[in-house]
């Protein structure tokens, strides 16, 4: 099936796609869309087909055009967690889900990383009757905790800032590449957007490299100390670049992710009154459901693409070896034969986790239980700090993003 001619999934930026993604499911759970020279999957079971099996649906990013500006974005490390396949890979995610980001780990950093990041924010809002909760809040929380997981020695607000603003240019290179816009013939502007990333992860990288070399050997509980204990049993020569690389990959994989996820789960609730008033009677466990509810509608992360390594066939439809297909995750958890009233919210709904927010599979979020931390720590917090926080009267916030979408503004009134 193919969509018709006037309609690609490119021309939903900036917008709420649903409609759009309901209209492809209507054609079939994969179609090809022309605009974007991919096929676009919007069913779950296919979509779980394609994310199991990263051999067949492999991650693209060494073989895209924007392979080499990667490459130097990741300090021209092939081992990156970034580059890897196969069984490297599965070592390497293994290290990370169990160990580094393991449920057990993120309960210790609760308390030191997490509530200390949340409370030095809500203080610095305290006497504010109005604030934008996104760029007064949301946009810095993951940025603090980051900074003390790492155990950084510096958390000033200039500091975090300057490290946010290094994120952001990466990201919005990343974006691009995530969206197949670098492939094929480059802008000008867009020319510009890659150096600029490229020169913010070195500026980035002579942040991080002394203090992360100073770190080598030392048992401390921070991430920085743990990467350099561990390693090695990934690469027995396990170096400084290794590690500097894997604190970028922290930094820049869980960052905008959670900006994102906790602006939409704020804007859900304050826009619907009923739901607001359920989930702060509920209190924490409320909470926590409904942070699932919101990952599941509105998560971050609209879309992931991936390389056809052979010819296949997924919902009955030939795709040939090196063709692309982009799995529409924010579709597959709005599929109708998985999800009963799909794109409600329901707060008693059975397996609440079992959306494709976080992927699922050899690739699958390894910070899952972290951004989980964080979504639910902040909502929590915030809501016992303010309890008339609403709207503030005529505010309509936008949708805006391509691969990484969230609402915003969100200038909210406390009411105090
Ligand atoms: C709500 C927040 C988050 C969302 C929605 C999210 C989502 C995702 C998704 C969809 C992927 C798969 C990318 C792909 O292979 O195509 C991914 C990978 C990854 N995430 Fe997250 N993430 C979040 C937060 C975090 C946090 C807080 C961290 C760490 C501090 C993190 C670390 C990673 C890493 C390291 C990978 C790469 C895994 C691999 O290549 O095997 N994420 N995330």
């Amino acid at each position: 099936m193919t969509l018709s001619a006037d309609a690609s999934f490119l021309d939903t930026e900036d917008t709420e796609p649903y409609s759009f993604y309901e209209s492809v499911r209507e054609r079939g759970d994969v179609v090809w869309d022309e605009g974007m020279k991919a096929f676009l999957v919007v069913g779950n079971q296919a979509a779980r087909q394609v994310l199991q099996d990263d051999a067949l649906f492999m991650h693209p990013f060494t073989t895209m055009q924007a392979g080499s500006a990667y490459a130097k974005i990741r300090g021209e490390n092939p081992r990156s967690f970034f580059f890897l396949h196969g069984e490297k890979h599965r070592e390497m995610h293994r290290w990370w889900v169990r160990d580094l980001l393991s449920p057990q780990w993120v309960g210790r950093y609760r308390p030191s990383a997490v509530e200390p990041a949340i409370n030095s924010l809500l203080d610095g809002l305290q006497g504010r009757p109005r604030f934008d909760l996104v760029k007064d809040y949301i946009a810095h929380l993951p940025v603090q905790v980051f900074a003390r997981l790492l155990d950084l020695p510096r958390k000033d607000a200039e500091f975090l800032t300057q490290l946010k603003r290094l994120n952001d240019d990466i990201a919005a290179f990343a974006s691009l590449a995530s969206a197949l816009k670098l492939e094929g013939e480059v802008s000008a502007h867009t020319q510009a957007l890659t150096q600029r990333a490229v020169a913010a992860a070195q500026e980035l990288d002579e942040i991080l490299r002394p203090i992360v070399a100073a770190r080598r050997g030392s048992d401390g509980q921070d991430m920085i100390s743990r990467l350099w204990a561990g390693g090695p049993a990934i690469f027995a020569d396990w170096n400084e670049v290794d590690s500097l690389d894997a604190c970028r990959r922290l930094l820049f994989a869980g960052i905008d992710t959670t900006t994102h996820a906790m602006a939409n789960a704020w804007y859900m609730l304050l826009t619907d009154d009923t739901l607001m008033k359920q989930v702060r009677e509920g209190g924490r466990p409320a909470v926590e459901r409904f942070a699932e509810e919101a990952l599941r509608l509105n998560g971050t992360v609209q879309f992931r693409s991936r390389r056809v390594t052979a010819d296949t066939e997924v919902a009955g439809v030939p795709i040939a070896k090196g063709q692309m297909v982009v799995v529409i995750l924010m579709a597959a958890n709005r599929d109708p034969s998985v999800f009963t009233c799909p794109h409600a919210v329901d707060m008693e709904r059975p397996q609440p986790r079992n959306h494709l927010s976080f992927l699922t599979g050899p690739r699958s979020c390894p910070g899952a239980t972290l951004a989980r931390a964080e979504l639910v720590d902040g909502m929590h917090a915030m809501l016992e700090r303010y309890p008339r926080l609403r709207l503030a009267p005529g505010e309509k916030p936008s949708f805006h993003g391509f691969m990484m979408r969230s609402y915003g503004p969100l200038i909210v009134e406390t009411n105090q």
